[in-house]
């Protein structure tokens, strides 16, 4: 192995994402390895901005929320061109390999980079708020992620209570629900919208129940939209009730991380330079019962099924 490699954090940033840094920089500082972050994502190695890391830089980065070396989506590295300027980029800096930090989307563009560009070994990381990586049973950031929006949730219950309101709350997690879903469960919510379909009648019926003043909707596709036409179309059905929206937006995303998630990122940050020194490549290093797991990108990339012990759970306390 050169004793050089990148490493950049992509898409939304996460919580443990610093962790993650620190436990791979650690291991490049006390085995020799020279290791480049590059900055904001993908853009970064395109237009060849780095960030050199010290020793000092990575001093108490552990419990920092986003990532030191800036987070970010690049629409370029979609392109073939974009991605040829990565790996342009790649051999001028004289890098053995790359690892990436970041959730599906990012990927999808890593999957197709490493078939146009075979000789370049890349490791993954999942590092999103989505848990929307296949083969691991979390990512990165969606426990601190959940239990944000618990506390949060918690402080717009009490207002909803004492004024007799219901909260329509959106929760982020593009459209796989795992946000909504486990933050509604906790919240013992009066019912959660995780998917796109729904069926206003029973969420009517559910609001008869009133067990609680809360209903937590997905945002699906994009932020806003979902949860306002939900909004719109209980306040026509049951003019009885005060309903007002909420979307909690990018607060999902901050602030420190939690033990779980430090604790995954020292793990996998640490499986994963030791892979890529073992000459390993094009694998995400994910999470299964407690065990390190080794998926490859398109396996990774695919749709990830939310566990039938959660739907069982959903399906008791909502049907
Ligand atoms: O992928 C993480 C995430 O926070 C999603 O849950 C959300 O849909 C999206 O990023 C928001 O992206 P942006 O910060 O670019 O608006």
């Amino acid at each position: 192995m050169k004793k050089k490699i990148g490493i950049i954090t992509s898409g939304g940033d996460s919580p443990g994402m610093n962790a993650i840094l620190f436990s791979i920089f650690n291991f490049c500082f006390l085995n020799n390895i020279k290791c480049i972050g590059f900055k904001y994502g993908f853009s970064g190695l395109i237009k060849n901005k780095k960030k050199k890391i010290y020793k000092k830089d990575i001093n108490n980065i552990i419990g920092l929320g986003g990532t030191i070396l800036g987070a970010g989506r690049s629409n370029l590295f979609y392109t073939k061109k974009g991605r040829a300027k990565a790996y342009i980029n790649i051999l001028k800096n004289n890098l053995y390999g790359l690892i990436i930090i970041g959730g599906n989307g990012t990927f999808k563009g890593v999957k197709i980079f490493s078939k146009e560009y075979k000789n370049i070994p890349i490791i993954g990381i999942p590092g999103t708020i989505d848990n929307d990586i296949n083969g691991t049973d979390l990512t990165i950031g969606y426990d601190t992620s959940n239990n944000t929006i618990i506390k949060t949730i918690n402080k717009i219950q009490d207002t909803a209570i004492s004024n007799n309101r219901i909260f329509i709350i959106e929760v982020m997690g593009k459209k796989t629900g795992f946000l909504a879903l486990n933050s509604g469960l906790s919240l013992g919510a009066l019912y959660i919208i995780y998917k796109s379909k729904y069926n206003l009648k029973k969420i009517i019926q559910n609001i008869e129940k009133k067990k609680s003043n809360i209903i937590i909707v997905a945002e699906n596709e994009n932020i806003g939209d979902f949860s306002k036409e939900i909004f719109n179309k209980l306040k026509k059905k049951s003019k009885k009730y005060d309903f007002r929206l909420n979307i909690l937006g990018h607060l999902q995303r901050g602030g420190s991380p939690t033990c779980l998630d430090r604790i995954l990122a020292l793990r996998l940050g640490l499986e994963s330079i030791k892979k890529l020194k073992n000459f390993k490549k094009n694998l995400v290093i994910g999470i299964k019962n407690n065990k390190i797991k080794y998926i490859p990108f398109k396996k990774a990339i695919l749709k990830k099924k939310i566990s039938k012990n959660l739907i069982k759970l959903y399906k008791f306390f909502y049907y």
